[in-house]
């Protein structure tokens, strides 16, 4: 780790704005755009170990799964162009969930039930290891229905070609059960109560209530809806991508969908149409009324739990009973506008798989990339125990810090300067943008400056604050984009949220796995993630600088530090 403590003055005198853009996929065709390929797509934003396709749109990640010790992955695409539009479901295989090969799309407009678009839904393995999709059709009325297909050719291990039931649409809007015909999407894996019968969900809303609507079914083709639905909140609106699966309270360790029990939360997950944000439950599966119940603390809507407090959305989990854990996919948008995507001739990436499981403490869940993507990892550098005196920078050299995976734990043992916490902040995310990397505090900001040129004209600040709380110390983690390019048009929100740690008795732990114009943050060892999309013109590859940092006035200790360049996946 070579050292430079000059604090470079142009770093933190220049406070920039914060253009916020409303850039999300819509559903509105735009004919225009939609086929329009540019002469040569843009690679320099493009990722060397994320998934994502050779070129066009892509969105939702859906029907992942494991079948015969193969991954599968499924995700929203449109084949003819950069913007949202002319939707399959297009397909990868892969042994290890890092490196893929493409195949044919499984999915695609062929029938009245789903002609005007093959919309997201998920994968459930049925006994005798026969895998069955139920995805959300979009019919000549524009009615979204919900339709099942299943493998053509069972001994293909590739399984490339899949077959439609002419008993399609199986769940479908009607004026007897007045489900909103707009509003009626992606339904889950379907689990198998001890009746026999297999349930499943499909996201809705009435008014501005967001429904879990609940099917029931003994043979998987015919579905009757329940009275009630599995789960509803009021004022959240459109519940997109719903995903509920079991949490062990015990281990880290992942459960089959249909288990219930003993020992056992579950977890439901929303997507929040209005906000484009991920956020989740954790309570308790009734079985008898057929209801899921959050745990009191556990909030519905945009203030509750998020996997991700950055750019991550429509995401969904399988089961891995090759490894016996839980895996969250989750699509991270760009934040262009759309012509400027079109123009790149590509959109939409994938996060990195994670593992998830329930947190000692029962409360919230807690993350970490799949192992698998550290055989990526090459020329580690570590560092030993060093003090970040306040006002200093520390340049993390011997990696290629465009494409790299960095882990790094701050020790504090001083907590006299941390600055009193304002009972008023209670939005993280605003309390990171005002108090970005360039606001001097007492105890922070101290983390990582990513994708920074080296006079730091550009550079992406994933740090922590920590803040004199009533009776305990409150920890923030923020990711500061405002200064990530001196191209003005991508969309730079900071974001931000509270970490559940104790300073005082822990580490304050971080992980950034950097990937051209991906920084994915795992703060307190998983227990919040930060996702962003950021476009340097300076900091691209040989340009890309990668420090640590502490503009506090309180010296920390770096107690553990290693970064490894990460080897490209091969993924199309
Ligand atoms: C979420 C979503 C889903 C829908 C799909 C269409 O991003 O809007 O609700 O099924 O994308 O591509």
């Amino acid at each position: 780790m070579a050292t430079s403590c000059v604090w470079l003055i142009s770093f933190f005198s220049l406070l920039v704005g914060h253009g916020v853009l409303q850039l999300e996929a819509s559903h509105i065709l735009n004919t225009n755009l939609e086929s329009l390929q540019p002469p040569s797509p843009n690679q320099t934003y493009r990722t060397s170990y994320h998934f994502q396709p050779p070129k066009n749109w892509m969105n939702d990640p859906n029907g992942p799964m494991i079948y015969k010790g193969l991954y599968h992955f499924f995700y929203q695409y449109n084949p003819f162009g950069a913007a949202w539009g002319n939707i399959v479901w297009a397909h990868s295989t892969s042994e290890d969930l890092v490196n893929w090969i493409p195949h044919d799309p499984a999915i695609y407009p062929s029938h009245q039930a789903d002609i005007n678009g093959c919309w997201s839904g998920s994968a459930t393995i049925l006994p005798g290891e026969k895998p069955v999709f139920l995805y959300t059709g979009v019919d000549p009325k524009s009615q979204q229905v919900q339709n099942i297909a299943v493998p053509k050719n069972m001994s293909d291990p590739f399984l490339v070609e899949w077959e439609k039931s002419p008993k399609n649409p199986l769940m479908e809007p009607t004026s007897m059960n007045k489900i909103n015909a707009s509003s009626f999407r992606d339904p889950t894996t379907a689990w198998l109560g001890p009746d026999g019968r297999w349930r499943v969900i499909i996201g809705s809303k009435r008014d501005r209530r967001g429904l879990a609507i609940l099917y029931r079914s003994k043979d998987f083709i015919n579905w009757v809806k329940a009275k009630h639905p599995l789960h509803s909140a009021k004022g959240t609106g459109m519940w997109e991508c719903p995903d509920f699966f079991p949490v062990s309270t015990s281990n880290q360790s992942g459960l089959d969908t249909s288990m219930v029990g003993l020992g056992i939360k579950h977890v439901l997950k929303l997507s929040l149409d209005d906000t484009k944000h991920d956020y989740y439950t954790i309570g308790t599966y009734n079985l008898a009324m057929d209801r899921y119940i959050p745990d009191s603390g556990s909030v519905d809507g945009d203030s509750g739990l998020r996997y991700d407090y950055g750019k991550f959305y429509a995401s969904k989990t399988f089961y891995d009973n090759a490894k016996n854990r839980r895996v969250l996919w989750g699509w991270i948008n760009e934040s262009l506008s759309e012509a400027d995507y079109v123009k790149q001739g590509w959109a939409g990436v994938q996060a990195i798989p994670r593992s998830v499981w329930l947190s000692k403490s029962g409360k919230q869940l807690v993350q970490w990339p799949i192992v698998e993507i550290e055989k990526l990892r090459t020329n580690r550098v570590d560092s030993p125990s060093t003090d970040l005196k306040g006002g200093s920078v520390h340049e993390i050299s011997g990696v290629t810090a465009a494409q790299a995976d960095v882990e790094i734990s701050f020790r504090v043992s001083e907590f006299n300067k941390a600055d009193v916490m304002d009972p008023s902040w209670t939005n993280p995310q605003l309390l990171c943008s005002q108090k970005g990397a360039s606001v001097k505090g007492g105890l922070g900001p101290f983390g990582l400056l990513v994708l920074a040129s080296n006079h730091l004209q550009e550079y992406t600040a994933v740090f922590f604050r920590i803040f004199k709380g009533q009776n305990k110390y409150v920890v923030l983690m923020c990711s500061d984009q405002s200064r990530s390019s001196l191209n003005k048009n991508p969309d730079k929100t900071t974001y931000g949220t509270f970490v559940d740690v104790d300073p005082i008795k822990e580490k304050l732990s971080l992980r950034s796995l950097i990937d051209h114009s991906i920084v994915e943050s795992f703060g307190g060892d998983g227990k919040v993630c930060i996702s962003s999309r950021v476009y340097p013109t300076l900091a691209i590859e040989g340009g890309a600088h990668l420090y640590a940092f502490n503009n506090g006035t309180q010296g920390v200790t770096i107690s553990k530090l290693s970064a490894w360049s990460m080897k490209k996946a091969q993924i199309s």
